[in-house]
């Protein structure tokens, strides 16, 4: 049985944004004998505090680029990139990013897995904070198991579970889910709004799915195939928990298959290219 999110709650959207991104470039470099390959062409995006937004496009299409930009993996060509004000210009504790093949310790339990990046606290506050995460992903019990004991839709909730043990500003999350199978991935769909809407952090979420994206996101960043400009950005009309079968999800769902040229409802059409606008129309 599913469990439904809950109601979203209220997300603070005044101040200095949680992430803005200001006319991002990004070429990767020659190689020998071949050309500098563009991947992301002025990429201007702004994320309020305690906004979920997805990042959706085609394969190769520049997310993951875009993702350790921000994340600060990854130095862009050109524009800037500012974390709750700050420029980015490297890696920072602050920023954890869950990426779909995990980075978990396998050698290590679950709660020590969790508890990881909390040497600085005591050792009470540290198991507080350890076992309220756990609780929160669902792996009460679980607490001494290795990862090899787990399943994959366990072995997210520890990434999930160690990530926001660290308390971080932004959530940065690189298909996390791509692994699981389709009844998995949904559980966690569910888990994550619930648990967003429980900890009001900022979410920046890539997937291909658009399915997906429309159940997490309070907005959709749509990119176009490489090199990849912003093709539409979406706000989704849909309180929580989601009605996956009502017009407005469908007629969200048809904008940005229509924005990156294809279409459910008369078969896949092939892609637009360049010739569709930024509302998505082609
Ligand atoms: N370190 C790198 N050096 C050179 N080219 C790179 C590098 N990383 C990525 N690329 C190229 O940049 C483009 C975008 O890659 P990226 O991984 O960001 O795409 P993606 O949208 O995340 O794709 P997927 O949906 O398959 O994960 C690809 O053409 C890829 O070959
Ligand atoms: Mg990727």
């Amino acid at each position: 049985m599913i469990e439904p999110p809950t109601q979203s709650l209220p997300t603070e959207r005044t101040g200095t944004p949680a992430v803005l991104v200001r006319d991002v470039w990004m070429d990767f470099p020659h190689k020998q004998g071949s050309q500098a390959t563009p991947v992301l062409e002025q990429i201007n995006v702004e994320i309020p505090r305690g906004e979920f937004v997805c990042v959706v496009g085609p394969s190769g299409c520049g997310k993951t680029t875009l993702l350790n930009i921000i994340a600060g993996f990854l130095k862009a060509s050109r524009g800037e990139v500012l974390v709750e004000g700050e420029s980015v210009h490297g890696p920072d504790p602050r920023r954890i990013v869950i990426f779909q093949e995990g980075s978990v310790f396998p050698w290590l339990t679950v709660s020590a897995n969790v508890g990881f990046g909390l040497n600085h606290v005591s050792a009470a506050e540290r198991e507080r904070v350890i076992q309220h995460y756990i609780d929160m992903v669902g792996l009460t019990g679980f607490e001494s198991a290795y990862l090899r004991q787990l399943s994959g839709g366990m072995r997210q909730r520890v990434e999930i579970a160690r990530a926001l043990a660290a308390n971080p500003e932004v959530l940065y999350m690189d298909e996390p889910f791509g692994a699981l199978d389709y009844f998995t991935r949904f559980k966690m769909r569910a888990d994550l709004v619930r648990i967003w809407q429980q900890e009001k952090k900022t979410i920046l979420f890539v997937t291909h799915d658009i399915d997906e994206a429309i159940q997490l996101a309070d907005r959709v960043v749509v990119l176009s195939s490489r090199p990849s400009t912003i093709r539409l950005i979406m706000s989704v009309p849909l309180p929580r928990p989601r009605d996956l079968n009502s017009p407005i999800y469908l007629e969200t769902r048809d904008r940005i298959l229509n924005a990156l040229g294809m279409s459910l409802r008369n078969g896949i059409n092939a892609s637009c290219g360049s010739h569709s606008d930024a509302s998505g129309n082609c």
